[in-house]
């Protein structure tokens, strides 16, 4: 049985992931800053029969995550998964945006990640570890320049690791979705007309769903990609802009 943590996985994309992952038989920490968001996508998996246990996580507090990897891998005895994929977005011009907000943003998004890698590396004796980045990762969002910047480096620290520990047997990878339909997603659009503006851009005409950017994830996570590292895989719709 693999082993594994996902952050973020109280909602979204990481929550759809704990799910999936647990249904390919995976054992899955489910780690978020809101408890009972995790609570409750423990009570999920446990409710299909799956293995899981919650806990606390900040990504972007050392020791947070210091104990939080580390009390997974101690109760699991070992870990083989890692999803880093709690994150944080803003939406403000540079020139309107506060260095406070800046800083919020990439510290959660960049450094949080780095955090991740830091304490979860040591703990894997190979295995794969998938960072949830952006398209914000790869080109421009308009009016969301922590976020694309933040979400550039994830996809930076992702090649770097993947080239610094691919002689652990340790494979790296980034996902990239496009605009997905998460409780984060439709709070960020607000009741402005930007879902129909993604939409509308998006070659495929809709958003994703959170289940098909997870499924790109447990696929990384899985042995049938045990020769793909240090690749940032779009899940957009066919967007490249
Ligand atoms: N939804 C999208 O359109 C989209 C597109 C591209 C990338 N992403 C990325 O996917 C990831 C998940 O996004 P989502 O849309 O599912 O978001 P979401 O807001 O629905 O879920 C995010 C989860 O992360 C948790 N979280 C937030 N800050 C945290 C912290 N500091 N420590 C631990 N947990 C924290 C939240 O409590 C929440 O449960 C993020 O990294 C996001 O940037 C999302």
């Amino acid at each position: 049985m693999k082993r594994g943590l996902v952050t973020g996985a109280g909602s979204g994309i990481g929550r759809a992931a704990a799910l999936e992952l647990a249904r390919t038989g995976a054992a899955v920490a489910v780690l978020d800053i809101d408890e009972d968001a995790a609570a409750e996508t423990v009570a999920m998996i446990a409710g299909e029969g799956g293995e899981a246990l919650s806990g606390h996580v900040d990504i972007a507090e050392e020791r947070s995550v210091r104990e939080a990897v580390g009390q997974a891998a101690d109760v699991f005895g070992g870990l083989d998964f890692a999803v880093n994929n709690a994150g944080s977005s803003s939406r403000q011009r540079i020139d309107k945006l506060s260095l406070s907000e800046f800083e919020r943003v990439v510290r959660v998004n960049l450094t949080g990640t780095f955090l991740c890698l830091k304490y979860e590396l040591p703990l894997m004796k190979g295995g794969s570890i998938v960072n949830v980045a952006s398209n914000g990762g790869l080109y421009a969002i308009p009016n969301a320049p922590a976020y694309v910047a933040a979400k550039h480096g994830v996809v930076g620290l992702t090649k770097v690791a993947a080239v610094d520990h691919a002689a652990d047997g340790i494979r790296v990878n980034a996902v990239c979705p496009g605009p997905t339909r998460t409780p984060g997603f439709e709070k960020w659009a607000g009741d402005s007309d930007l879902i129909a503006r993604q939409e509308a851009i998006t070659p495929l005409g809709r958003l994703a769903t959170p289940e098909e950017a997870a499924a790109a994830v447990v696929w990384l996570c899985s042995d049938a990609a045990s020769f793909v590292t240090g690749i940032a895989l779009s899940v957009d719709g066919g967007r490249r802009a």
